[in-house]
């Protein structure tokens, strides 16, 4: 769920705009910060493995499930078994979704096909953020891992330690060896996957003792490297999903906001170039600054991504009732497809197979899947 539907019944759905408005997007810009040091401190201490390796130590199954959506490809729910149920749980909500085709254009990351998806701890605990290492690359049952994402810091004793990550996590992009991952009131974070850390089993965060780091039981941590800083807008920018669009030269993302219903801003789309030889966003003097804005009337949207100059959204309409998928051509009306399964979430498009890749986050109808893009 997103923070503003936790009481939302859909009742109601709104009209989809007919039109929208380009916006100056000069006004939208993110400040790059340095990549954090303290990231060098713990590659001295703990031991640094790849993204192969974590897939290589799955300890959980995700079966194949045919989930009832339009020009359905594949799909897989996760494990539920005595002891163990992520299909349930309403300790973490999944909600950020990205493969290994946005990560490379091969769509083969580390010789896998990956997805990974972020939940957010619904606990109240302080867990922050988790992403779930999923490996497809076998036909038939997925298999996956889920690794704890931290933010390294130099605590009050001067030592390298880490925290976890407070955001909705409403959205995650992977390119390269680096995951995107929106933070709502700031802006966006940047993990390194280069530096996926093996901890300690336990039921603490960060330093115990000068060898021994835990991360609330979870075996692995990704650490955050980087954060892009939003600028001050007005109305402020509710950074609520991301994705990565190959299609436009060079590759971009798009960004969007969440909207309840009209008592909010209306939402907007942004993009912003990325730079694929260093898989960061293109930046001048450390600042980059979007190429592209438009305000819609769409409300409910969860994630979106853009093929060819056509927006592919994700709308929710709340627990039990369909999710929408939105098509949208700027400058041109949207059409609406109910489509998608209820509780609808962000979105990812893997362009060697066609698949608009999409995740349902109730518990008890959970399940992750593609429908064909070029299909709607
Ligand atoms: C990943 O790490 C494992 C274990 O160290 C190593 O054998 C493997 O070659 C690495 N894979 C890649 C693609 O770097």
């Amino acid at each position: 769920m997103t923070w503003l539907t936790r009481s939302f019944a859909a009742t109601v759905l709104a009209a989809v705009a007919a039109s929208g408005a380009q916006l100056d997007a000069t006004n939208f810009k993110l400040t790059e910060s340095a990549y954090n040091s303290v990231i060098e401190k713990l590659d001295a201490i703990l031991p640094i493995v790849n993204v192969s390796s974590v897939l290589a130590d799955v300890n959980h199954v995700a079966p194949t499930q045919t989930v009832s959506a339009t020009n359905f490809l594949r799909g897989y729910t996760w494990e539920d078994v005595s002891g163990y149920d992520d299909v349930n749980t309403d300790k973490w909500y999944p909600q950020g979704i990205t493969t290994s085709a946005d990560a490379l254009d091969t769509g083969i990351y580390e010789s896998k096909k990956v997805i990974l998806i972020d939940w957010y701890d619904n606990t109240g605990l302080g867990k922050g953020v988790r992403v779930s290492f999923i490996d497809r690359t076998a036909s038939g049952n997925a298999h996956y891992r889920n690794a704890l994402l931290v933010e390294p810091y130099t605590d009050s004793s001067g030592n390298p330690n880490f925290k976890s990550v407070q955001v909705h996590g409403g959205g995650l992009m992977w390119y390269g060896n680096l995951l995107y991952l929106v933070d709502t009131n700031n802006g966006i974070r940047v993990f390194d996957l280069d530096h996926i850390y093996k901890v300690s089993i336990g039921d603490n965060i960060g330093r115990q003792s000068a060898t021994d780091y835990e991360a609330f039981n979870y075996a692995y941590v990704v650490p955050q490297c980087r954060n892009y800083k939003a600028s001050a807008v007005s109305p402020a920018m509710r950074w609520s999903f991301i994705s990565l669009d190959r299609t436009t030269t060079p590759d971009s993302i798009v960004v969007g906001e969440y909207a309840a219903d009209t008592t909010v801003p209306a939402p907007r789309f942004l993009r912003f170039s990325i730079d694929y030889t260093n898989r960061l966003l293109t930046t001048t003097s450390g600042v980059a600054t979007a190429t592209w804005a438009y305000e819609v009337d769409i409300l409910r949207m969860q994630g979106a991504t853009s093929i060819n100059g056509k927006f592919y959204i994700s709308r929710s309409n709340g627990a039990t009732t369909r999710g929408d998928l939105v098509t949208w051509v700027p400058g041109n009306a949207a059409v609406i497809h109910s489509a998608l399964a209820p509780g609808c979430e962000d979105v990812s498009y893997n362009h060697n197979a066609d698949e608009l890749w999409t995740l349902s986050e109730h518990p008890g109808s959970r399940n992750f899947y593609a429908v064909k893009a070029s299909a709607f």
